[in-house]
């Protein structure tokens, strides 16, 4: 079975409601369509009775539910709610109702927030910083987290290497800039999201352009101190590093370049140390291996938010929903 066939299987096993804020895009309703058919999720799309006229003509939205942001029963329960998480931001009730008309993605979160739904895919017409700031602002990271940053669940084709060509990347989308402490617990939640994704033991590897001190810079001394903060601080997780990416993930070369490393020839979890890093990497490995590049799926919210490309396709839309519900039952345990 492809990863992808066993996540909706493991969707389908205890079924999460997962709201679709996007009613003016088509793709939002052919995705729709074939997750309710195939039982992974139920639905809810958010939109006026126009827009799901106009956008969703053709498609048959049976087993769909449908909350209109202009006239919902649930709307003043959201209003509330917003002005009690942003009122020291200076939210008013009529700015928070005119920003959750404006911009459903503040609907979908209030939603979550309130416990009317178990997550959020959006991002197929908003840029990523539109799809996660509602989320950052009104969900906020789960207790104990300070950070969150963006995954990519890598299936790289004819692989032996990480866990038989599996793999988490992360942060391949949110943090701009990455100290050493957010990169120490970037690594430690990246762990999680691979065992809970993978059903395997996370090997973590912090990665830099130098192995066990090969190379100084500022840059290297950044990841050094991160591997340090998170070997104390997270002493379970099979953590290590600095390690180049060839040390990382080639026995050979781990065992000439960092002897003894725990890590070192079996990472199956990389942790880069910049943005430009993490975005670049999973992009070669996605266009030049052929992967396939399950994400980017956000790891640290209280509630899962995930993103999506521009470029996507309904099929891409059902494998992140399926993911959403999947880290939804994980967040319920
Ligand atoms: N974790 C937790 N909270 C955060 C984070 C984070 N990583 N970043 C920002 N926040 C919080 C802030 O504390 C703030 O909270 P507050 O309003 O309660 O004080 C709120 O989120 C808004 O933060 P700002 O910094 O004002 O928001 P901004 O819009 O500037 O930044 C964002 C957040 C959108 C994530 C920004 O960092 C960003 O655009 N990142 C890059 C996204 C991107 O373009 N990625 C590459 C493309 S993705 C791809 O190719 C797959």
């Amino acid at each position: 079975m492809s990863f992808i066939d066993s996540l909706k299987e493991a969707a389908r096993n205890d079924r999460k409601k997962i709201v679709l804020p996007e009613s003016m895009d088509q793709r939002t309703y052919e995705a729709a369509v074939k997750i309710v058919k195939e039982g992974i999720a139920d639905i809810v799309i958010i939109g006026t009775p126009e827009e799901i006229e106009k956008n969703g003509a053709g498609y048959d939205l049976t087993g769909i539910s449908f909350v209109d942001p202009f006239n919902d029963p649930n709307k003043q329960k959201y209003i509330d709610k917003f002005v009690e998480l942003r009122a020291k931001k200076g939210v008013t009730a009529e700015m928070a109702q005119e920003q959750m008309e404006k911009d459903y993605m503040y609907y979908a979160c209030l939603m979550c927030k309130c416990g009317d739904a178990d997550g959020v895919v959006s991002g197929a017409c908003h840029s990523t910083g539109n799809t996660i700031r509602p989320a950052l602002q009104l969900l906020k990271t789960r207790p104990g987290i300070h950070s969150v940053s963006g995954f990519f669940l890598m299936e790289v084709p004819d692989c032996t290497l990480g866990e038989n060509g599996l793999f988490v990347f992360a942060d391949c989308a949110v943090n701009p800039q990455i100290d050493a402490e957010k990169m120490a617990e970037i690594a430690a939640v990246s762990a999680e999201s691979f065992r809970s994704f993978v059903g395997a033991e996370p090997k973590v590897a912090l990665l830099s352009f130098s192995t066990m001190g090969s190379a100084k810079s500022d840059d290297v001394t950044k990841v050094q101190e991160a591997v340090r903060i998170a070997k104390e601080r997270y002493p379970e997780i099979a953590l290590d590093g600095e390690l180049q990416l060839d040390a990382a993930l080639v026995e050979s070369v781990g065992a000439l370049k960092a002897p003894g490393s725990p890590v070192a020839g079996k990472a199956n979890t990389l942790v880069f140390p910049s943005l430009e890093a993490g975005n670049i990497g999973y992009k070669l490995v996605q266009r030049l291996a052929k992967a396939n590049a399950y994400g980017p799926v956000l790891q640290g919210l209280s509630m899962p938010v995930n993103d999506l490309s521009r470029g996507c396709y309904a099929d891409d839309i059902v494998g992140v929903v399926a993911m959403t519900a999947v880290q939804a039952q994980a967040m319920a345990k």
